[in-house]
């Protein structure tokens, strides 16, 4: 297929969470120093851009997606001048940075909202949507993502405020043309600082269906916005624009992060004409092991599934907009606890294998912090290891409405609670993993003695080295970045196994999801021929097949 060729679709993208990446001065609080101080491991690693969780002065409702000031950083984090020395340095090592765009909502400590609640003439007003109430009780029957309705009582004013997620980020009203006008000064204002790129917070819920009708009801008691909120009337319009006014005039990577996005959206949104964003972030792979209670639960996602959704993506978009590839955010549990498995025996061969089977895939690959390294999720014991907003309040609710019992909701949000990705970069096995001096603001995992990245940096067939191989190869063969994708045996419950190509060349990339070891015939066409095996781990190559390890996975080029 003919495409066009981007320094974005060959790049690899690092997730940093900068409160959990690196602390310089012993508050336990990562922060900008400590990033700077680290780029050397980025660039040893080989990634071409860095997305930073939010680093904009924020009440931390929401750690840093609720901000107070999009023109300034947050006090815990340092000053404008360790940005500028951070991006400089960046830069300098040829690291492109990718800044976190959470423009859905602000936080309700932001000068704008400050001046919207005071009255309702107040000049801001409109700048949020405000409503009446109905009934005596809220305007619709709406419930944020944190728990709760999604409106707030206003007493000063008489009127209800929406916020689709905590109270303290109320949602701003795009309508308002003035509200646009800020959002992309903002913008501008950060692009000719020289950053290259935005990570668009649930940028698919900015336009709201204007009546903001009731939504069906879930057992949380409360009605769902997504029909009226996701991929609303108004938002291709709204990027459009956007596209128009500041990103055309800058050389840039985007993404958007669209919950609720369907393959038909998605070629809107990332389209190949280039009139709104280069890619999204959906999230139909992530929501296989979700269900009615929303994502509480512990079921483990079905292989055939993943092969499926992952691949309807692969054909869809292929030449027609680009796909983003990842497997971990900071809103997602560690995927080697998730998808692979994370018993000591079994550990690093599982990261190995689901990172060859993201990485030799089609679309911009996107590695969150210690997913590397093979990090797993937390050991929970209490409620009190938590920090997340989304799992304290989530406890509560589904418990106080007898929904689950205390035991089982503790161990829903233990495996798929936010925190599990949130707890310190494990740098070392010394004083809280060489993440701080002094006492993180989160637990550091007790594994850091075994999981670290000095030790794996020292080790050639560590997990980083395998992660740092899997980079080399994208900037090496073209077949990885722009060949078609083509998925094989989509009944087997044991293997992911597909076929790249480009021109005469194939690439072959095996996958084993299970404990045993397994048995792949090759495809006809490449049974007998020569293959170069170009990375993989557990696997060895016969005439006619191929025979893999637990976990085992291999690319083999054939040309
Ligand atoms: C996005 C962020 C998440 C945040 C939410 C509200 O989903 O990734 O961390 O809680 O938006 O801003
Ligand atoms: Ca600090």
């Amino acid at each position: 297929m003919n495409m066009e060729k981007q320094w974005w679709k060959s790049s690899v993208v690092y997730q940093i969470y900068p409160r959990s990446f690196c602390d310089s001065n012993g508050d336990g609080i990562g922060d900008l120093e400590g990033i700077r101080s680290k780029l050397w491991y980025l660039k040893e690693l080989g990634v071409d851009v860095i997305w930073l969780s939010p680093v904009y002065q924020s009440p931390n409702d929401d750690m840093g997606y609720d901000i107070s000031d999009y023109r300034a950083i947050m006090k815990e984090f340092g000053t404008m001048e360790d940005y500028d020395r951070m991006l400089a340095e960046a830069h300098s090592m040829g690291i492109r940075v990718m800044m976190d765009l959470v423009v859905n909502h602000t936080s309700d400590e932001h000068a704008w909202f400050v001046e919207s609640r005071r009255s309702r003439d107040n000049g801001f007003r409109d700048f949020y949507i405000w409503r009446d109430g109905r009934d005596g009780g809220a305007p619709n029957n709406w419930g944020s993502c944190f728990g709760g309705s999604a409106w707030k009582y206003d007493e000063a004013s008489g009127q209800y405020y929406l916020h689709l997620f905590s109270e303290k980020q109320p949602d701003l009203n795009w309508e308002n043309e003035k509200v646009r006008e800020q959002v992309f000064d903002m913008m501008t204002w950060w692009c000719d600082k020289g950053i290259d790129g935005f990570r668009m917070d649930v940028i698919s819920l900015i336009s709201k269906v204007p009546e903001l009708p009731d939504g069906p009801e879930g057992e949380s008691g409360y009605g769902d916005f997504g029909p009226y909120c996701a991929n609303g009337p108004r938002v291709h319009e709204y990027l459009q624009e956007m596209n128009r006014r500041v990103l055309s005039k800058y050389d840039l990577i985007t993404v958007g992060e669209c919950s609720g996005v369907t393959v038909e959206e998605a070629k809107k949104y990332a389209s190949a004409s280039g009139k709104e964003l280069n890619m999204v972030f959906q999230f139909e792979h992530m929501d296989l092991d979700g269900g009615e209670t929303c994502k509480w639960n512990h079921k483990k996602v079905p292989l055939t599934e993943l092969k499926q959704v992952m691949s309807k993506w692969q054909r869809e978009l292929a030449g027609k907009a680009w796909n983003s590839l990842y497997w971990s955010n900071h809103d997602q549990p560690r995927s080697v606890s998730r998808l692979g498995n994370d018993s000591p025996a079994y550990r690093e061969a599982s990261a190995k294998m689901l990172a060859t089977c993201l990485h030799m895939m089609q679309g911009t690959p996107y590695i969150f912090q210690g997913e590397e390294l093979g990090m797993t999720n937390y050991p929970f014991t209490s409620l009190e290891d938590f920090r997340d907003i989304e799992s304290i309040h989530a406890y509560q609710e589904f418990t106080e409405k007898g929904i689950f019992t205390p035991e089982e909701m503790f161990d829903y949000i233990s495996y798929k609670g936010r925190d599990n990705a949130r707890t310190p970069m494990q740098w070392n096995d010394g004083h809280q993993a060489g993440f701080t001096e002094g006492t993180p603001w989160i637990a550091v995992n007790p594994n850091y003695r075994e999981i670290n990245a000095r030790e794996q940096m020292g080790r050639p067939d560590s997990v980083f080295h395998y992660y740092q191989k899997l980079i080399a190869l994208r900037k090496q063969y073209e077949i990885i970045v722009y060949g078609d994708y083509e998925l094989l045996l989509p009944d087997s419950r044991e293997l992911y196994v597909y076929l790249r190509t480009l021109g005469d060349q194939k690439l072959l990339v095996l996958c084993s999801f299970v404990e045993h070891e397994t048995c792949c015939r090759l495809p006809e066409a490449l049974q007998g021929k020569k293959g170069k095996l170009l990375t993989g781990n557990g696997c060895r190559l016969e005439a006619e097949e191929a025979k893999l390890a637990a976990y085992g996975c291999a690319a083999v080029l054939y040309e």
